[in-house]
């Protein structure tokens, strides 16, 4: 048996609904009254169209980047777990909880509960993927703690004996004016939020947080390190 047969029966693909509406057929406007290009190259787009095509994308991605955001966030949902007492998305809402419950303010929760959310997609690099995400919409205190947060993570693993990064990456760090801020979640609210028992609050509670923070006017990411 192929490793494709062997996992088919576990993996389940939802068809996008706009891939039903592919193969030479228009995928349908968000809105009544919203018009479509006639070209299919932007090149060939007249300044009408380009007008009427940026006030409906922005209108459409104020709208729904929060959803796009918890559709990506849902998928993980049912995820088994590598080993780890509980899986991604359950780690992101325990997070969120920790978060929440300490009384920090709303911004730094709706960071916590997207901030692992490119774990299993691209575990090398998925600090700078909820970054991407969300540093257009938070304080660069969070979108700096999103880049940095795995740095951060390995001083919290001096009992892995496979380990061979630098514990103390992050000590290239101390004295930045985000170092305690990104330690703190880390060491609170990141590193411990693996817990089967712990009373995590459901995606429902966030939901109003997150259409808060994602209808924000999106602003340009600073450059850092
Ligand atoms: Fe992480
Ligand atoms: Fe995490």
């Amino acid at each position: 048996m192929s490793a494709a047969e062997q996992h088919s029966h576990t993996i389940t693909i939802e068809v996008p609904a706009s891939a039903k509406y592919s193969n030479g057929r228009r995928s349908p406007l968000a809105k009544p009254g919203w018009q479509y290009v006639e070209e299919a190259e932007l090149a060939d787009f007249s300044a009408e169209e380009w007008t009427f095509l940026n006030a409906q994308s922005v209108e459409y991605s104020t709208e729904e980047r929060a959803n796009a955001a918890l559709r990506m966030l849902g998928t993980l949902k049912d995820d088994p777990s590598f080993g780890y007492q509980v899986n991604t998305y359950t780690h992101c809402l325990q997070s969120a909880t920790m978060v929440m419950r300490a009384g920090w303010d709303e911004e730094d929760i709706v960071t916590a509960l997207f901030h692992d959310m490119g774990l299993i997609v691209c575990p090398e690099a998925h600090g700078q993927f909820s970054a991407a995400l969300m540093g257009p919409l938070v304080s660069e205190k969070n979108y700096w703690m999103l880049r940095h947060h795995q740095i951060f993570m390995n001083s919290h693993s001096d009992n892995d004996p496979s380990f061979t990064g630098d514990k103390d990456a992050r000590e290239v760090y101390r004295g930045h004016p985000h170092f305690e801020y990104t330690a703190t979640f880390v060491d609170k609210f990141d590193q411990n939020a693996l817990q089967a028992d712990y009373d995590t609050a459901s995606i429902e509670v966030f939901l109003p947080m997150v259409y808060r923070v994602f209808a924000r006017k999106p602003h340009a990411v600073p450059v850092i390190d």
